[in-house]
Formats: C-alpha cells, sequence, structure tokens
C-alpha cells in the first residue's frame, strides 16, 4: 500500500480547537474512536475529513478549511468541514446518537427515530462523501470510514469512486437482527455499509450479528466460509478486528512520575486520606458504562464490609459528553443523586466515598489516576470494546493495581486475567471489588504481567496492520482480475 493516499473520515476530530479564557487551547476529545485513529494516522500520514466542532476552529484553519496536526509536528492533514446548528442537532444529536446508539447498545434506553433527523443524517453522510471525492487525489485511494455517524458513505463513495478501497470500522457493538429490525431504514443502513471493500467489528459475535441481519432483510449472496456478502455486484469482506491503543514507548513512561508520586499527587489534589485504598473508573458521561451499576456496587461492598468503611475513595472520572440530550441530562443527575446518597451514608466530613469529577481530563492527569490506584473499574453495560481498560494496563510497569472488567465489553474475550463480572449483578461486582483490594501483591503481578504482554502485542498498529494487509491482499486480486 505504500505511496497510497489514505483518507480517514470520522465524526470526531482528532484535536479540537477551544476558546478558554480568551485563549486559544488545543483539547484531544474524549473519544475510543480518536485513541486509536490518531496514532495510525501520524504513522500513515494522509488526510482526516472531520466535523470542526470546537469553538476556536475556524481561527486554526487555513483557506481550505485544513489544519496540519498533531500540533508542532505536522504528520497529517486534518481538513473540517462545517455543520450547520439543524444537521448537527438532526444528524448527530438526532438519527446517530439518539437512534444507532441505543439500537446498536441495547442498553435499556429506547432508540428514537425521527424522519427529519434521517434526512440531516443522509445530507450530511453526502457532504462528508463528496469531500471524499474533492480529496481524492487518485481514482483509487484507501479510504477508512469509521463508525456509526456514516453507514450511508461507505456506497455513495463506491458510486463516485467505483476503485477506491473502502475499510469500514463499526466501534460499537452490532446488535442481533430482531433489535436492528426495528430501525425504519434498515435496509438503506445495510446497503450504505455494503458499499464497503471491508467492514469492520471488534468482535466475530458482532460480525455474526451483522452477517444474520444482512440475511434476514437483504436479498444478498453470503458465503459464511469466507465471511463475505455480496451485493449489487460488489463483495464485502465482514472481519473482526479488536481494536487497542499505542502502547506506551519506554522514552514516553520514563517522563512518567513514579506510581508512588502519582498516589501521593492525587491524593493530595484531591485530599483523599492516606490511609485509603482507591479504586478509579474513567468514561464519558454515558448510560452505556455502567455507572450506576458500578456505584450500587461500592455501596453494597461497603454494606457487607464495614472494615471498608472509612479506608476507601472511588474516584469517578465522567467526561463530559453528548449533554444537549435529555436522556444523558437525566442519567447525569441520576449519578449526581447517588453520589450524594452513597456518601451520605457512608462518608464522613471532608472524606467523601466517592469522588465524582466531571469534567474533561488531559490524558496525563488520567495516567497518573491510573497509576495511583489500587483497582481500576470497568463495568459497561454494553461496549464494543472499551480501551480504559487496555490503557490502564498500559499505564502499570509497576505491574501492581487490579482490573474489574464487565463480560459485555469486546475487550473482556482478550483480558480473562482481569476480574470479569456482569455488570447487571451488583452483588457480583461488589465481591470482585473486595476481592480486588485485598488480592495478594503476587497474584496481581501475575494477572498484570499477563494481560500488558496481550495489550502490547496486540496495539493498535496490530489493528490497523491487520486490517490494511486484508486491503492489499483484496487490491492486488482487483487488479489480477481486470487483467
Ligand atoms: C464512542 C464512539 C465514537 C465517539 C466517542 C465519543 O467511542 O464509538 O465514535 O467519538 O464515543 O463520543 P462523541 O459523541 O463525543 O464523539
Amino acid at each position: 500500500l505504500r505511496g497510497d493516499q489514505v483518507i480517514v473520515v470520522s465524526n470526531r476530530e482528532p484535536y479540537l480547537h477551544q476558546l478558554e479564557d480568551g485563549k486559544v487551547v488545543v483539547r484531544r476529545p474524549a473519544s475510543g474512536l480518536v485513541t486509536a485513529v490518531e496514532p495510525v494516522m501520524r504513522a500513515c500520514s494522509g488526510t482526516w475529513i472531520a466535523h470542526g466542532s470546537g469553538t476556536a476552529d475556524r481561527q486554526a484553519v487555513d483557506k481550505h478549511d485544513r489544519v496540519p496536526l498533531p500540533p508542532g509536528q505536522h504528520d497529517y492533514l486534518l481538513r473540517r468541514l462545517w455543520l450547520t446548528g439543524e444537521q448537527e442537532q438532526g444528524y448527530y444529536y438526532g438519527f446517530a446518537n439518539e437512534g444507532l446508539w441505543p439500537l446498536c447498545h441495547v442498553a435499556h434506553v429506547r432508540p428514537v427515530f425521527r424522519e427529519a433527523d434521517w434526512q440531516h443524517y443522509r445530507d450530511v453522510n453526502q457532504l462528508f462523501a463528496d469531500a471524499v471525492v474533492a480529496e481524492a487525489r487518485s481514482e483509487d485511494p484507501i479510504v477508512l470510514v469509521q463508525d456509526y455517524h456514516f453507514a450511508l458513505l461507505p456506497a455513495m463513495v463506491r458510486k463516485r469512486l467505483p476503485r477506491a478501497t473502502i475499510l469500514t470500522f463499526w466501534h460499537i457493538p452490532w446488535p442481533n437482527p430482531e433489535s436492528f429490525g426495528i430501525c425504519p431504514w434498515r435496509t438503506e443502513i445495510l446497503e450504505g455499509m455494503l458499499g464497503s471493500t471491508i467492514l469492520g467489528f471488534h468482535t466475530r459475535y458482532h460480525c455474526k450479528n451483522f452477517i444474520e441481519t444482512v440475511d434476514r432483510y437483504m436479498e444478498a449472496r453470503i458465503e459464511h466460509e469466507h465471511s463475505t456478502i455480496t451485493f449489487g455486484g460488489e463483495q464485502t469482506l465482514v472481519e473482526s478486528y479488536p481494536i487497542s491503543i499505542e502502547w506506551p514507548a519506554e522514552e514516553e513512561t520514563k517522563r512518567w512520575p513514579t506510581p508512588a508520586q502519582s498516589r501521593a499527587e492525587v491524593y493530595a489534589r484531591l485530599g483523599i486520606p492516606p490511609d485509603h485504598h482507591l479504586a478509579v473508573g474513567v468514561d464519558r458521561f454515558d448510560y452505556t458504562k455502567g455507572i450506576l451499576e458500578r456505584l450500587n456496587a461500592v455501596e453494597r461492598m461497603l454494606e457487607k464490609h464495614p472494615e471498608w468503611r472509612e479506608r476507601f475513595t472511588f474516584v469517578q472520572v465522567a467526561a463530559p459528553s453528548r449533554g444537549a440530550l435529555d436522556e444523558y441530562r437525566s442519567f447525569q443527575e441520576r449519578i449526581h443523586r447517588a453520589t450524594e446518597r452513597i456518601n451520605a451514608r457512608f462518608g464522613r466530613e471532608g472524606a467523601p466515598v466517592i469522588r465524582l469529577l466531571a469534567q474533561h481530563h488531559e490524558h496525563d492527569e488520567v495516567n497518573k489516576l491510573y497509576r495511583a490506584a489500587d483497582v481500576c473499574l470497568v463495568t459497561s453495560l454494553h461496549d464494543g470494546m472499551n480501551l480504559v481498560c487496555k490503557e490502564f494496563v498500559a499505564a502499570r510497569d509497576d505491574e501492581r493495581g487490579v482490573l474489574v472488567l464487565s463480560r459485555f465489553a469486546g475487550a473482556a474475550r482478550e483480558m480473562p486475567e482481569a476480574l470479569v463480572v456482569n455488570p447487571y449483578h451488583v452483588e457480583e461486582t461488589a465481591d470482585a471489588l473486595h476481592q480486588a483490594l485485598t488480592m495478594p501483591a503476587a497474584e496481581q503481578r501475575e494477572r498484570m504481567a499477563s494481560l500488558r504482554s496481550t495489550v502490547r502485542e496486540f496495539n493498535v498498529y496490530r489493528w490497523a496492520g491487520r486490517m490494511l494487509s486484508d486491503a492489499a491482499r483484496l487490491r492486488l486480486r482487483q487488479r489480477v482480475s481486470e487483467r
């Protein structure tokens, strides 16, 4: 693929320019997609097309709406697209996040499908597809389409650039055919996605759900043996590529404060009593992340094990997310109320059990928290992969700390050395938390060493590399067949 042009399309941009206190600052968003795709783009350069959503984004671009990134390094180009308020409301908040997000996560929040949102979704997909065509320097670029914001774009690009290699990666789960079938535009969505050369999911299970969904609702030929779908004369390979993180380089880890320093800093900043054990959770403030179930498990653990009362703090980082949606706002209120209730029950004046930090945190701060913690709790009700658990493991070069991980996160399949729980089962999660807090150092080491070797090996370059080498194979096959 050397010399071929790579174009990434995603809704969320890798860096936002924000106006804060009269100054323009550059921020990284809280997004698993960005965490994974950005290092790949740094390595292969190319162009990244995304929605310019930062408050000072327009001030940072050239006359073609482009900005070189990362700041000061200039490995790739970001092309920003601008959306009207109505487009953002209909396409992003409406169809993507009130429709497809709950539809695919099956998290007991009812999807909402509005005709007007759907129209905006289609229009914005077309807008991004046009930008791909405009940015393409040849008739066969490699287009990496990211996530549920762009289900229609693959077929739109295919129509204009029939020889493009289109790799679509769906970062969230794919539900079973019955669940997906309630979407009024299920056929259009499936047709759009089948414009891809390769369609990637995190797990085999999501691939299977997708293939069964196509089988149920479309006239397409499915070859189970090769995991391909032929529709409208085009073939799509449906494959699983578990996403991951960039394993931190040694020069970087050398600059990290030691775990003891991290702990001292975190405890001093948050006023945590020095004799407390610490558990952390790091998520976007989203109803799929199982934050309420996690708080209930902390409460239950303190009920069952009074010895931890006044000796335990749980810090939850909850990055603001999609706050314009009612469902998110009422979820946030529920979490605030549960926090107050548990703190009133088990906290002391000046030393609450639960610290809810509902602000944006930069990676360095989060990394310090990971290194300070005895336990990291990841209790998603459903999650495509979840990268917090992998970041925690990467942060623990001291081979200490225990990961409690939801069996409903894609990551659970790769990380059985974690304490794997059903987050809906409060008792089980509470017991796992207690087991984590009392786990002997030698066992922590054994589990952590094994988790670290998995994440180090199956890092994000492996994810991208496998997808790109499948693409190279299919490109070659296409060229040969055209002879
Ligand atoms: C999930 C999605 C990403 C998205 C991220 C943050 O990880 O799969 O596409 O970027 O959430 O959500 P946001 O709506 O802020 O982009």
